[in-house]
Order: C-alpha cells, then sequence, then structure tokens
C-alpha cells in the first residue's frame, strides 16, 4: 500500500522499530562496504552528533527494505557491488526467477538533495517540493525511475526499469554474468563506431520527440557499451522538454557526444543542425 506519491512511506516505521538492523542483509553488505559505512559514521560522529543519529536512521530504513524484499523473495541475492559513486552505489543481484538485476541505492546525503531541487524545480511532474533532505532523495530515485519507464515505453535502449521503494531502485541488469557492461569512454575502439554513433544521436531524437524527456548528463560516462550497442543509464536528472533548462541540457547532451567521437576520429555532422533536427525546426 503506497501512502503517498512521493515515495516515503511511514506505514512500515512501527515495523523497522521491532526488526533488527543486523539482519541478513546487512550481514551481506557486511563484506561489501560495512567498512566503508562505519568509517562514514565515525566521521560523522565527530562532526556532529545528531547528524550522525539521523544518518543511521536512514542506514537503518534502507537495510530494513532491502531485507524484506530478500524475505519476500523479490531478491533471491545480493552478489556484489559494482560502484560506489557520490550519490549512489549500484549492486548486482539476483531477483526473481533468479534473473540477474542492477540495484542503485541513494545515498541520504544533504549536499545532493540541495542540487536535486534545481532539477526538480521547474519539472511539471513535481509540483510540491520536499524539504525534508530524505523526502528529497526518494523523490529523485523515484525521478529515475519515472524516466526509464518513459524511455523504455518508447522503446529506447535503457535498462528495465523493475522496482521503486524510496530510495531503493531496481533494474535490468547489463552485463554478462558478474562482469557488468564497460562505460563507453573505456572504449577506444567501437567496431562500427559511425553506426555508434547514429544510434546515439536516434536516442537523443526519440528521448525528445517520443518520450518529451532531454537526458540531461549524457555521456560517455552514461552509456554502457553491451553487445556492440549503447545502452543509456544514469537518467535521474533528465527533465521534460518543458522545463527551463531542457534546450541548455539538450545542447550540452549533444556537445558531450560529439566530443566523445571527435576524440576517437569520427567525423562528425555539424552538431547545431542536429540541435534543429532534434527539437524538429528549421534553422
Ligand atoms: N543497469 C546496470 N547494469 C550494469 N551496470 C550498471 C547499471 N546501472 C549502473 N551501472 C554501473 O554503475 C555505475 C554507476 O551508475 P550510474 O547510474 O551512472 O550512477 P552514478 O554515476 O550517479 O554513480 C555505472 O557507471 C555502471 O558502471
Ligand atoms: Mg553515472
Amino acid at each position: 500500500m503506497e501512502k503517498k506519491n512521493n515515495g516515503f512511506i511511514d506505514e512500515d516505521e512501527e515495523e523497522l522499530e521491532r526488526e533488527v538492523s543486523n539482519d541478513d542483509f546487512n550481514k551481506k553488505l557486511d563484506d561489501l562496504e560495512k567498512k566503508k559505512i562505519d568509517s562514514i559514521r565515525i566521521k560523522k560522529i565527530d562532526q556532529t552528533k545528531k547528524r550522525a543519529t539521523v544518518d543511521s536512521v536512514f542506514d537503518e530504513r534502507m537495510y530494513f527494505h532491502v531485507n524484506k524484499l530478500l524475505k519476500t523473495g523479490r531478491l533471491n541475492r545480493i552478489e556484489g557491488i559494482i560502484s560506489a559513486g557520490k550519490e549512489a552505489n549500484v549492486y548486482l543481484a539476483y531477483g526473481e526467477n533468479n534473473r540477474e538485476v542492477a540495484i542503485k541505492i541513494y545515498k541520504i546525503d544533504s549536499n545532493t538533495s540541495r542540487w536535486m531541487r534545481n532539477y526538480i524545480i521547474g519539472d511539471p511532474r513535481f509540483k510540491k517540493i520536499p524539504h525534508n533532505i530524505s523526502k528529497i532523495i526518494f523523490l529523485w530515485a523515484g525521478k529515475e525511475f519515472k524516466n526509464l519507464k518513459r524511455a523504455y515505453r518508447a522503446g529506447l535502449s535503457v535498462p528495465e526499469p523493475i522496482y521503486i521503494k524510496n530510495n531503493i531502485l531496481i533494474m535490468e541488469y547489463i552485463g554478462f554474468g558478474s562482469i557488468p557492461a564497460p562505460k563507453l569512454k573505456d572504449i577506444k575502439f567501437p567496431k562500427e563506431p559511425i553506426k555508434l554513433l547514429n544510434e546515439i544521436l536516434g536516442f537523443i531524437k526519440i528521448l525528445y520527440q517520443n518520450a518529451n524527456l532531454v537526458h540531461g548528463d549524457l555521456s560517455e560516462f552514461n552509456i554502457l557499451y553491451h553487445n556492440q550497442k549503447p545502452i543509456v543509464i544514469d537518467i535521474s536528472q533528465a527533465v521534460t522538454t518543458h522545463h527551463p533548462k531542457a534546450e541548455v541540457y539538450l545542447v550540452r547532451d549533444i556537445k558531450n557526444v560529439f566530443n566523445y567521437f571527435e576524440k576517437i576520429g569520427v567525423e562528425i555532422p555539424n552538431p547545431e543542425d542536429f540541435y534543429y533536427e532534434v527539437i524538429n525546426l528549421d534553422k
């Protein structure tokens, strides 16, 4: 039962208090990153005791929800960590029917929530902007899920969105076995670079024209290269085409993509022409 569409869940709060935090998931994560979390906590305790308590509560809430997923069988096993980023960690796990999935867990962080607000403000899909840090992060994770859904429905090459709860997003895993697909930035010699460029340009165009979105952080860092095809990830900051900054972000996305292909020696078309083609206007 979802309470509100901002994804902030209170109904489990009581249960959360009853549940122990040293649960299955906690143990599973132990080997992966507990040390890291502990060191962050120790640092925060040194800084201010109050913040440290708040931070650990958020951790426990996340542990609680992931543990629930493990207990209900939605998740079978957490295999390992794929990426530890500033804003989120990404894990490889096995879901229902042992399907490989990627779990992206956003960190509850006040600095992150501050810049996130800029992207949420002006997006007609989000009328009320919460002040609470965790609520902003939940909204942000929900935004990535919604954006993935829109892009996926438009037939675009993004991981299939599977599940969202608070700051926990589960999506299709892109990779072979335990080896996740490389980022395009690590590919110096793609097999058919011109075809690849055209596929990415097609992505930008369909995302704008059919899904009415601009990615906003598109570059060789957020494109995976899988089976010689580009798969676009990290779509949380994408804004609708009505957003006041949509055009600025679109120009930046186009520049980033063209820069990468120029760097690897591909003759690129005129970026300005492509921009007008995307927004469907004659110069
Ligand atoms: N669905 C996925 N399948 C495989 N690897 C993924 C997937 N999503 C993300 N990753 C890996 O995790 C890294 C970080 O994910 P990303 O969404 O870009 O978050 P951020 O850049 O904010 O840390 C990616 O660069 C990629 O290596
Ligand atoms: Mg990224």
